[in-house]
C-alpha cells in the first residue's frame, strides 16, 4: 500500500495500488478506457509479471524491491509534434529525484529517456499515447526505477539506487519524491517554459560532445552527439555530415 503524496498538486491524488499485475501501463489503460482515470492518476504495483520495455522488450523487476508505476497525464496543451517534450520533462524529473538521493553520482539521460547513473541504466520509461477521436486523450507514462534491487541476472548493464549508495531506500518516500519532481517538470512544460527544459535536457544528455561508436541499420560509424532537433530526433556529427535519427534508427555501441 502507498499513501497519497502530500507534496503534489494533482499527481498521485488518484493512487491505485495493485499488489501484482502483468503491466501497470496495461492496468492504467483499462482504467482510462472505462473512464475511471483522472489527470495525474498513478497506478503502482509491487510485482509486475509481464513488464513491457521500449521496442517490445521485456522489463524485469524484482518483486517488492523497485518502483514500477504508470502515471496518466492529459497533455492537451502539446501538439503531436512537440510530444517528445513530455519525454524530456519526465526524464528530467527523474534526474532531479535521483540527484536529491545520489548527490555524488554522475546522472545522465540517454536519448530519448533512459536514466543513466555512473554509466549504467537505473530507470526506463515507456510512454504510450491513448487517442480518442482525433485527440490525444491520455499519455500513459510507465516508469521502472531500480531502487533496492542488487542483482541483475539478465541485465548486467543495470544498476540501482541501493547499489550506487550502499544503503536501502524507503519505497514510499522515494515514490513521493519522484512524483513531486516529475510534477514540477510537467508544470514547467505546461506553463510553456520549453527553452529551459530543452537546455536542461541537453546539459544532461549522455555522451553529448564525446566521440563514440554507433550503429544504424547494418553500418557502424563514429560520431559525436550534437543535440536534438525540433522534432526530437538525435543529431550526430559524423566525419562527413550532421545526421538525424529517430528512435529505432540508431543504437549506441561504445
Ligand atoms: C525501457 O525499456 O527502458 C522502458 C521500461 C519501462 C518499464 C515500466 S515498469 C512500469 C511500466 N509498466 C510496464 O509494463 N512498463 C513500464
Amino acid at each position: 500500500m502507498y499513501k497519497i503524496p502530500a507534496k503534489t498538486l494533482f499527481t498521485g491524488n488518484q493512487l491505485v495500488f495493485v499488489p501484482e499485475c502483468h503491466s501497470t501501463n496495461n492496468e492504467l489503460q483499462h482504467l482510462i478506457e472505462s473512464n475511471r482515470a483522472s489527470d495525474g492518476i498513478v497506478v503502482i504495483t509491487d510485482h509486475q509479471t509481464r513488464g513491457r520495455g521500449q521496442q517490445s522488450t521485456v522489463w524485469e523487476s524484482e518483486a517488492g524491491a523497485n518502483l514500477t508505476l504508470s502515471i496518466g497525464f492529459k497533455p492537451h496543451f502539446l501538439n503531436l509534434k512537440e510530444h517528445f517534450l513530455l519525454s524530456h520533462a519526465v526524464s528530467l524529473g527523474i534526474s532531479d529525484m535521483l540527484e536529491s538521493y545520489l548527490q555524488a553520482a554522475e546522472i545522465k539521460i540517454k536519448w530519448p529517456n533512459d536514466s543513466i547513473v555512473n554509466g549504467k541504466k537505473i530507470c526506463g520509461i515507456l510512454i504510450e499515447n491513448l487517442v480518442g477521436g482525433d485527440q490525444l486523450q491520455f499519455s500513459v507514462i510507465g516508469i521502472g526505477l531500480n531502487v533496492n534491487q542488487k542483482v541483475f541476472k539478465h541485465a548486467p548493464e543495470a544498476t540501482s539506487m541501493a547499489l550506487v549508495k550502499g544503503v536501502e531506500f524507503n519505497l514510499e518516500e522515494t515514490l513521493h519524491t519522484l512524483l513531486s519532481c516529475i510534477e514540477k517538470r510537467y508544470l514547467q512544460l505546461r506553463s510553456g517554459q520549453t527553452s529551459a527544459l530543452k537546455r536542461n535536457y541537453l546539459d544532461a544528455l549522455y555522451w553529448r560532445g564525446e566521440e563514440h561508436w554507433f550503429r544504424s541499420e547494418e553500418t557502424r560509424f563514429q560520431g559525436v552527439i550534437n543535440g536534438i532537433d525540433s522534432a526530437g530526433r538525435l543529431a550526430i556529427q559524423t566525419a562527413g555530415k550532421l545526421q538525424y535519427f529517430d528512435r529505432k534508427q540508431v543504437q549506441y555501441i561504445a
